[in-house]
């Protein structure tokens, strides 16, 4: 299936951008609902505290569809080392963690006092290499799904064999929205939002399953982690059921909302579908660095969405001054180059990256997005992509959405002219699986 253009609308970032495992600017949709929160809590009333933390429920409910789940298995964080943080507080006993992890990864279980920490040597985190490690007295094994350095994408299904019975943590942040992973097969996912889920920073999620809520110890569960946590009776109460008991305080609604927004847009895509683009933009970046003399030097069979690379003769340094100049956006580390293209990444970008390889201004024209393939050839053409953009905006699946969103589509797209345009109110009911007639009365609801 192909990416709606939907989805491919919603991103506005510059060409030349191919850093999203360091930090995936946010869409459309989540500005627009970050704004909105933010609006309404300026404009605050009786039930505004009330309707704002509704948007909790949106993103659990999110989270649990795409991580197989339900909604009782998740909580929200404000990012990744949180929630590995309250997992490490619960262990006892060895945990397995690679020293090549990224630190968010290896701080928790260096610090906490009941953890036994045994460093598993850097480098990829292979079900052979955990056999080798485990003892009778491992507890966990902690990986990332995708390595942040090597891009080495971790076989969790393998993985989980080989623990057996103990808990298996995953950090599924550079790896979640790119890759279709059996995300189930993990005890701990814990997951931030602003790299590639695009929902900004302050944003994240963890999954616990029930071998976990069986085993480990809530130590940092809060006045929201207790039952009847909004009964001020001067006790305190017994942790909440489930993952609600594992919440130390409400995530900002804000940040809810710019989640749950992200994580429906994903849905929208398909992570297959994102993940079919950024893998061709992959290969071309790796064409152009082998061209180039270099070499890839991060996982090539078991990858995700990073490539990382080196040229003869050249450090690191002076290829990342030469991109910086062309305006392309990598991370630049001493032992390589490391890119990451996104489902919006256009060949107009991989086009500037060899420009700059090649010491060239690149000639490729200032901004592209993922939008350009999609931009309105005819009548048709613009007012299908009029009504995609509407549809995503209001951030709920067409399948999914109730009167009030269908109004609120109704009014984008009163308010973008598109009713100016013949046979419009045929082409958005069948869009939105209605009548005519329907669009009609929610024309004549909005426009009072
Ligand atoms: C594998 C991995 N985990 C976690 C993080 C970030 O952790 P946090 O969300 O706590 O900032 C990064 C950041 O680059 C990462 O690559």
């Amino acid at each position: 299936m192909r990416i709606p253009a939907s989805y491919l609308v919603q991103f506005p970032e510059p060409g030349g951008y191919l850093d999203f495992a360091r930090f995936g600017p946010p869409s459309f949709a989540v500005v627009d609902a970050s704004t909105r929160l933010v609006e309404a809590s300026a404009a605050a009333g009786p039930g505004t505290v009330d309707d704002l933390m509704r948007q909790e429920p949106r993103a659990k409910a999110a989270v649990a569809r795409l991580c197989r789940t339900g909604a009782d298995h998740v909580t929200l964080l404000p990012n990744t080392s949180t929630g590995l943080f309250q997992v490490a507080l619960g262990v006892r006993g060895e945990v397995l963690v690679s020293a090549g992890e990224f630190p968010a990864n290896t701080y928790p279980w260096a610090r906490t006092p009941g953890v036994d920490v045994s460093w598993l040597p850097a480098g990829p985190v292979t079900a052979d290499v955990v056999r080798a490690a485990l003892t009778p007295g491992t507890a966990a094994v902690s990986v990332s799904a995708v390595d942040f350095r090597t891009g080495y994408r971790a076989d969790l299904a393998a993985l989980r064999e080989v623990v057996g019975d103990r808990l298996l943590v995953v950090d599924g942040i550079q790896g979640f929205g790119v890759v279709d992973e059996p995300w189930e097969v993990a005890d701990v996912l814990v997951v931030g939002g602003q790299k590639w889920l695009r929902a900004g920073w302050s944003t994240g999620f963890m999954t616990l399953s029930d071998r976990a809520l069986d085993r480990l110890d809530p130590v940092l569960s809060g006045w929201t982690g207790a039952a009847d946590p909004g009964l001020f009776d001067n006790a305190v109460h017994p942790v909440a059921e489930g993952a609600a008991g594992w919440s130390i305080t409400n995530l900002s609604p804000i940040a809810a909302g710019a989640l749950a927004t992200a994580l429906e847009l994903v849905e929208l895509a398909g992570v297959r579908n994102i993940y079919a683009r950024i893998g061709a933009r992959l290969d071309e970046l790796a064409d152009v660095v082998h061209a180039a003399g270099g070499d890839v030097v991060s996982a090539v069979d078991r990858r995700a969405g990073i490539l990382a690379f080196t040229l003869p003769d050249r450090p690191p340094s002076e290829i990342g001054a030469a991109l910086a100049q062309a305006g392309v956006t990598a991370t630049v580390r001493c032992e390589h180059v490391r890119l990451s293209p996104h489902a919006s990444t256009t060949p107009e970008t991989v086009k500037r990256f060899a420009a700059a390889l090649r010491g060239k201004t690149p000639d490729v024209g200032p901004v592209t997005s993922g939008v350009d393939e999609s931009l309105p050839g005819d009548v048709d053409d613009f007012r299908r992509l009029l009504v995609e953009r509407a549809v995503s905006s209001v951030g709920v699946p067409v399948e999914l959405m109730k009167k009030s969103h269908k109004t609120r589509v109704v009014r984008l797209l009163d308010d973008a002219g598109l009713f100016l345009i013949r046979d419009s109110v045929d082409h958005l009911a069948d869009a939105l699986g209605v009548t005519r007639y329907t669009i009609y009365n929610y024309l004549n609801e909005t426009r009072g």
